[in-house]
């Protein structure tokens, strides 16, 4: 297959781009911004591959669109977001100008070289939910500006399916985490603060549950509904575990080998959803499952932490401690 990945240079979209070069054989050209967040060290290991080409460009910019799509391509898989809620309440307008404009200009690609389309999205898009779990039938009532536009986004791609017949489908997921994920999230966060010494600021009460889900799990299970998916339809895809924050963070901690004493409690997040949790029965029906259980990919993941100073150093080092500071109101060590 030949595939446009946008946002391919981020955590899960370099994940996905890694699989399909390594073990389907595709052809994938990557369109990336290269925020904060995408980094081309995130191909280190493939990009020397003949299939595979880079280009610098915003999914929201027509003619970089356009560029890529020239060679002939079957596909486009859209991760391209801004994607951390905390910023998203800070400063929501790259999130409105990426999801809703970024994703409008993409569909009308797909839409003139009837393409098919898939549609990175996330379980944010219903809301909390405090028991049971979410299908993908259950109301959209996101809570920040992250996953209102997020959910604008998602409503669009299923406006081109009903409207103009665009082959496209849309897959939600839990929770990520593994190798490659930018620090401000609160693994690798948590995860590098134990190993400097730092502080491990968990957000109000720290009984927040998550429903983890590893990278690797959630880029197959992207390619399968790629492969295998009806178009208009949704897919969630969720992790097999859920865990407070507290107890991750006291993972961590046992991990790491830190000390319980660096965890500190700070002031909520607001609008703080309390818990997410997503049946992926849908997606199993199409025989996805996920391998990955979270006791197992934490242990790894940090080790891969510990291990890829070069990776995350020039992040610890840069314009990161700034918004570190911003965010905490103290510094790193
Ligand atoms: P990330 O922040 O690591 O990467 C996002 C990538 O998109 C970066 O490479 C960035 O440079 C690029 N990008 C941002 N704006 C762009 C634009 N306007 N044009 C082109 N490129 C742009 O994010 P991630 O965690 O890998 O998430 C990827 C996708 O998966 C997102 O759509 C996100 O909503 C979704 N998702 C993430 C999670 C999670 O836990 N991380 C869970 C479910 C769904
Ligand atoms: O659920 C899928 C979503 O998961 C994705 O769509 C988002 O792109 C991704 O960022 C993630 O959103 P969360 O807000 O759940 O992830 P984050 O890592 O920011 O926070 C996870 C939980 O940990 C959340 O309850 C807030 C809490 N937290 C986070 C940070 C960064 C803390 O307690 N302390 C922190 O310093």
């Amino acid at each position: 297959m030949r595939l446009l990945v946008c946002g391919g240079a981020g955590f899960i979209g370099s994940t996905f781009v890694r699989q399909r070069l390594l073990e389907h054989g595709d052809t994938v050209i990557v369109l990336d911004k290269l925020t904060y967040a995408g980094r081309e060290e995130n191909f280190h290991d493939v990009a020397s591959d003949e299939r595979f080409r880079f280009v610098r460009g915003a999914i929201e910019d027509p003619d970089a669109v356009a560029s890529t799509l020239d060679g002939g391509i079957d596909a486009i898989v859209n991760f391209a977001a801004e994607t951390h809620v905390d910023r998203s309440i800070a400063e929501p307008d790259a999130f409105v100008r990426t999801h809703a404009l970024g994703t409008y200009v993409l569909l009308e690609a797909a839409r003139e070289r009837e393409l098919r389309y898939v549609q990175v999205s996330t379980d944010e898009v219903y809301g909390s939910i405090d028991v049971g779990t979410f299908t993908e039938d259950s109301a959209l009532r996101p809570s920040s500006p992250y996953s209102a536009t997020k959910t604008g986004a998602d409503l669009l791609v299923q406006s081109y399916f009903h409207t103009y017949g665009l082959r496209a489908t849309i897959v939600r997921g839990s929770n990520n985490y593994g190798p490659y994920q930018y620090p401000e999230k609160l693994i690798p966060l948590m995860v590098l603060n134990a190993l400097h010494g730092d502080a491990l600021p968990v957000y109000g009460d720290g009984m927040q549950v998550r429903n983890w889900i590893h990278c690797t799990d959630f880029a197959h299970a992207i390619g399968h509904v790629l492969a295998h998916g009806d178009p208009g339809e949704v897919y969630n895809a969720g992790g097999p575990d859920e865990q407070a924050n507290i107890d991750v963070v006291r993972r961590i901690v046992t991990l790491t080998g830190a000390s319980e004493d660096q965890i500190e409690h700070v002031s909520d997040r607001p609008g703080h959803d309390r818990r997410y949790s997503l049946s992926s029965d849908k997606v199993c029906a199409l025989g996805w499952t996920p391998r990955v259980r979270f006791e197992d990919g934490l242990a790894e993941t940090v080790a891969w932490y510990r291990d890829n100073a070069w990776w995350w150093e020039p992040i610890r080092s840069g314009e990161y401690r700034a918004y570190y500071e911003r965010q905490y109101g103290r510094a790193l060590s």
